[in-house]
């Protein structure tokens, strides 16, 4: 019984330190902008996360999806773009209730997951990124976003919803392998294109490159948060190697380590805010990064498609009129901006679905 109480003294105090912690952390350094990590946002936008790996285009497109519901419910979709070739999938659109622009991608859907996490461990650092020396990435991180249907496709929609929403926030979000591509692109955004106070959310974000676009990709797109959960593998890879820092890859801030304190069938959720380092040694990388389920779900919240290995499309006839398609069958969805108000009013009107 004694024992029992001292145990729990020790876990009230730990949870004390921890309290402690995340009030300190939170509080901005002088003369440091970092972003404030916001645990509502990130519920709702782990929700717009999970629906990009819905297959069915018309239930997606149209925001009728059974994840399309919840607290992204009234979502409109300008743009889905799908690149059949490489298995992709990302969308753009509208929600109102953030008054922001979302651009959201999907993970790798080519291998089963075992299969794509092992590959994770060799991918080399082999592509000098362009804007900037000394930064290295992986080759298919970068062509995934800038060398396939995703890039022209999301760039067009981002400017059309600019031009029509004008300056609210764009939000930039991705899971795994959708992570880093999210990354990317809202560096893109940023250099290329001129579009200020871009925000990235990164659920299970494997590392992208070097130190030295870590610090590239900081100053440019500070206002990021890369989300880790418990014993995930994928942001443990490609491997980190304290000893050559330089060399190897080298995560950006700021990571959000999601883990459980558990004091027998009392499980305490703690969302830890770490350092400005990127690769804060007491967040996730304190633990082995060892599991696949823990990449899979984010706040409760499954973050995969029904069915790995498989690219299935499927698409109704209704959606031929907003449809265009290349010559290598990648899909683009697009609609005007324009065409939202009114079809919402069409919609509760008269109570007829847009399907
Ligand atoms: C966090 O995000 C939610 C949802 O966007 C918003 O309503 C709330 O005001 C935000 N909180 C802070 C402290 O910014
Ligand atoms: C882009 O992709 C094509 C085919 O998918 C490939 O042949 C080409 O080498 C890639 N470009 C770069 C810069 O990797």
């Amino acid at each position: 019984m004694i024992m029992e109480r001292s145990k729990l003294l020790t876990l009230l105090l730990l949870l004390g330190l921890i309290g402690v912690s995340f009030s300190i952390e939170l509080k901005p350094e002088h003369g440091v902008h970092f972003p404030v990590y916001n645990h509502t946002l990130a519920k709702i936008l782990v929700e717009y996360n999970a629906a990009v790996y819905e297959s069915d285009l018309t239930e997606l497109f149209t925001w009728t999806c059974s994840r399309c519901n919840g607290m992204t419910k009234g979502f409109e979709i300008i743009e889905l773009i799908v690149d059949v070739q490489h298995c992709l999938q990302a969308y753009v659109g509208f929600a109102k209730d953030l008054n922001a622009i979302i651009v959201a991608f999907r993970g790798t859907q080519e291998h089963s997951i075992q299969n794509w996490v092992e590959d994770l461990y060799w991918k080399q650092l082999d592509l000098n990124y362009p804007d900037t020396p000394d930064a290295m990435v992986h080759h298919g991180f970068y062509n995934a976003y800038h060398n396939t249907t995703l890039r022209p496709g999301v760039l067009d929609a981002v400017k059309r919803a600019k031009k029509f929403f004008g300056e609210i926030d764009l939000i930039v979000i991705g899971h795994s392998m959708g992570g880093a591509m999210a990354a990317i692109c809202a560096l893109d955004l940023t250099v290329h294109h001129g579009i200020k106070n871009i925000q990235v959310t990164t659920f299970g974000q494997p590392r992208i490159g070097n130190a030295a676009f870590a610090s590239y990709y900081s100053q440019f797109v500070p206002n990021t948060i890369r989300v880790t959960h418990e014993h995930d593998m994928v942001p443990h890879l490609p491997p980190y190697y304290r000893y050559f820092s330089q060399k190897t890859y080298h995560h950006f801030p700021r990571e959000v380590w999601l883990y459980n304190i558990g004091y027998g069938s009392l499980i305490y959720p703690v969302e830890k805010i770490c350092d400005c380092s990127g690769e804060d040694p007491s967040c996730s990388r304190s633990v082995m990064g060892n599991s696949v389920l823990d990449h899979l779900v984010y706040y409760g919240v499954n973050l995969q498609a029904e069915s790995w290995n498989s690219c299935r499309i499927v698409s109704g006839p209704h959606l031929s009129r907003y449809t265009t398609a290349d010559n290598t069958g990648n899909i683009i969805l697009s609609k005007d901006p324009g065409s939202i108000l009114h079809l919402v009013n069409a919609v509760s009107g008269d109570g007829a679905s847009a399907s």
